[in-house]
């Protein structure tokens, strides 16, 4: 089996990661080093964390060029922060204006919400995350996921197709008219994510620079730049993984609190684009 993972702050990778571990001869690899336009075979699970609830940027660029005729089973697990919207139903929307085969099943994960805007407006921002993730939430969220990625990895070796049957478009899940436009929106070029910089907080360590997976942040003059010409992901990573804080965005720039999931290091989401 193939495992592509996509993630920004370590939840969709930590739970690759025992996906494969629970899956006997599972190869887990980086969506963003998949082939496009490849054809794989055999079983493919994709794990990524929803985005606006829709799907990431390299996971839609896959789904868009791959060829998934010759697949035996496909499914995807989302990770999400408490509002998954149909992304299951999204990424079969996707398949299937472009007449592909459908997942055969897809399965969501509650894990930490790992931006303070998500896709709240500002009223209803995260504003402390110092009190809202706390080690008894991280804590809770290892015991959930644990139990849910065993369930997970026993439904793939049935073969379930809980979701569709490849076959039967027609049973579509439906989305209401505010998911469609949320996934059109989504799916629109969307304003580059200025991120802002504590110049004095900031150590120039260049871990922003490392663990962004579109490549959008480059150090110059001992601090990170973001080259507004390349595509951001909007993965939070380089806001996350700042041992200083020293990074923030529109409406929150405190220093309250960084989430990343404690399994994974800077080093690892780094790996994703550079591995
Ligand atoms: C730009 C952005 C948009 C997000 N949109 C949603 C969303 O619509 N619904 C939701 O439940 N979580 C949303 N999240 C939260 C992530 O899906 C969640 O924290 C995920 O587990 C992060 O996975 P990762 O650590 O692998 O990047 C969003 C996060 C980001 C950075």
């Amino acid at each position: 089996m193939r495992l592509y993972y996509f993630t920004g702050t370590g939840n969709s990778l930590a739970v690759a990661r025992r996906l494969a571990h629970e899956i006997p001869a599972t190869e887990l690899r980086p969506i963003i080093g998949a082939q496009l336009g490849e054809r794989p075979g055999g079983v493919l699970g994709m794990v990524f964390p929803v985005h606006m609830v829709g799907v990431p940027v390299p996971v839609r660029r896959y789904l868009e060029s791959a060829d998934f005729s010759a697949l035996d089973y496909f499914f995807a697990v989302c990770t999400h922060g408490g509002t998954p919207g149909k992304v299951g139903a999204y990424i079969n929307h996707i398949l299937a204006r472009r007449g592909s085969r459908l997942l055969d099943d897809y399965f969501a994960l509650r894990m930490i919400l790992n931006t303070p805007k998500g896709v709240a407006p500002r009223l209803l921002m995260t504003m402390n995350w110092a009190q809202k993730i706390s080690p008894d939430q991280v804590a809770a969220m290892a015991r959930r996921t644990a139990s849910a990625i065993h369930e997970i990895a026993q439904t793939v070796a049935a073969r379930s197709t809980g979701c569709e049957a490849p076959a039967e478009r027609t049973r579509l899940p439906r989305a209401g008219e505010l998911t469609r436009l949320l996934w059109k929106a989504s799916e629109a070029s969307t304003p580059v994510l200025r991120f802002l910089l504590d110049r004095e907080a900031c150590t120039g360590c260049a871990v922003c620079s490392e663990v962004c997976p579109s490549c959008r942040v480059a150090m110059q003059d001992g601090a990170p730049r973001w080259d507004d010409s390349k595509q951001c992901y909007f993965c939070y990573a380089c806001f996350n993984f700042c041992s200083e804080q020293a990074i923030g965005v529109k409406h929150y720039t405190f220093k309250t609190g960084r989430y990343h999931h404690p399994e994974i290091a800077a080093a690892d989401v780094a790996a994703q684009t550079r591995g």
